[in-house]
């Protein structure tokens, strides 16, 4: 049976065409289920609401007494819930219910884990501003940057309407920082299939979003918790360590070849721009992302090495852009190959380090 949680503070103007719209998705597609509404005492009678609705839909309030925050509802409400599968969805109509089907199939269909996704084919967002959908896209990509072996491979890690087979969640322990219960589950639940379903995230078009400045500082806290509580924060130093070496390592060579072996800075820059590369993939084939699994050089090598120095010809462009600007308009080599490193090393950190990580991600 699927238990559908739905959170509500102040939903009552929408909440039963969410119910009904609900129910007759998963219907349509003949599951089980029940709907928990977990409601933090709204003024407006969202609860008496969806109690009017008994006989018709089944659906039940956890009534908590004061706002007590998203997620801790979603959890609240996973602990009420009777089903071997959890649904997440708003009440706001954002999250179109219908969206509930094509969950309820992939989950049917083998998946532990079925994401309602914005940013795969076929999703989107309505008509949001470009400010608006920069800041989704930044945060979204923050998150991949933050957990790249975690949150990379997910589209929309910050989804908040999707489906877990309780399985899933057995012996982990969420942590309901914040707004983003998925990013928990993600990072630290034990899936085999994770499956995105495509949909167009609504307009809201009664009440108000909830969404304010807090929640941004808490979206980098929980980030950062959960880089630590997952191990990524250990890779993260131990590949900041490699960086660091790699650029001092394209410094050093570069200016030693100019200046003591007399080579003129055109070839001498790729050259040390390569050394410090391979060094840094070496590295992180040793060390960063060394694991039994993952013995260093192993199966792939090539293919990792290949890719790797895919991505990083664009920060290698963009280094010996920055050195020859430098040289041409100060002078001065090791001022120089400082720019260019630092360029080059804020377009990776910047864009690539999803791409980067995720060369080692890969099963061998
Ligand atoms: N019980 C309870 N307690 N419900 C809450 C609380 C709370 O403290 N705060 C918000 N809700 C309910 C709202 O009533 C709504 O049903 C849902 O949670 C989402 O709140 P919104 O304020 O509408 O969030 P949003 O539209 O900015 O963001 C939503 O969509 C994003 C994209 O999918 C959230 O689901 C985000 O987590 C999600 O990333
Ligand atoms: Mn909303």
């Amino acid at each position: 049976m699927i238990s559908v949680i739905v959170p509500t503070f102040n939903e009552a103007a929408v909440i039963q065409e969410t119910l009904r719209r609900a129910g007759a998705a998963l219907r349509s597609e003949g599951e089980e289920f029940e709907i928990v509404v977990v409601d933090d005492a709204s003024a407006d009678g969202t609860a008496e609401r969806v109690e009017a609705l008994a006989g018709e839909i089944p659906a039940r309030v956890l009534r908590r007494p004061g706002r007590l925050g998203l997620a801790t509802a979603v959890l609240d409400g996973g602990a009420a819930a009777r089903g071997d599968v959890w649904a997440v969805m708003d009440a706001d109509l954002q999250h179109p219910p219908e969206v509930l089907a094509p969950l309820a199939r992939a989950i049917r269909d083998g998946a532990d884990l079925a994401i309602g996704s914005r940013y795969v084919p076929g999703g989107g967002t309505s008509d949001w501003t470009w400010v608006r959908r920069m800041i989704s896209r930044t945060a979204t990509h923050m998150a991949a940057t933050v957990l790249p072996l975690k949150l990379a491979t997910v589209g929309d890690p910050m989804s908040g309407v999707f489906m877990i087979r309780k399985s899933a969640l057995e012996g982990t322990h969420l942590n309901p920082l914040g707004y983003k219960i998925l990013l928990e589950i993600i990072a630290k639940a034990h899936y085999g299939k994770l499956v995105e379903v495509p949909y167009i995230f609504q307009e809201r078009e009664q009440g108000a979003s909830k969404l304010g400045a807090r929640q941004y500082v808490e979206y980098l806290q929980h980030l950062l918790r959960l880089a630590l509580r997952t191990g990524q924060l250990q890779s993260w130093v131990r590949y900041g360590a490699v960086a660091l070496a790699g650029a001092f390592i394209d410094v050093a060579l570069f200016v030693f070849l100019v200046k003591d072996a007399g080579w003129r800075p055109a070839p001498a820059l790729p050259l040390a721009i390569e050394v410090a590369l391979l060094s840094n993939f070496v590295w992180s084939e040793v060390l960063t992302f060394y694991s039994a699994q993952k013995p260093p050089f192993g199966p792939g090598v090539w293919r990792r090495l290949a890719r790797y120095e895919g991505i990083c010809v664009a920060g290698a462009g963009l280094n010996c852009v920055a050195t020859g600007l430098w040289l041409a308009l100060r002078g001065g080599l090791v001022g120089a190959a400082m720019a260019g490193v630092l360029a080059g090393g804020a377009l990776n950190m910047l864009i690539n380090i999803p791409l980067i990580w995720r060369t080692w991600q890969a099963g061998r």
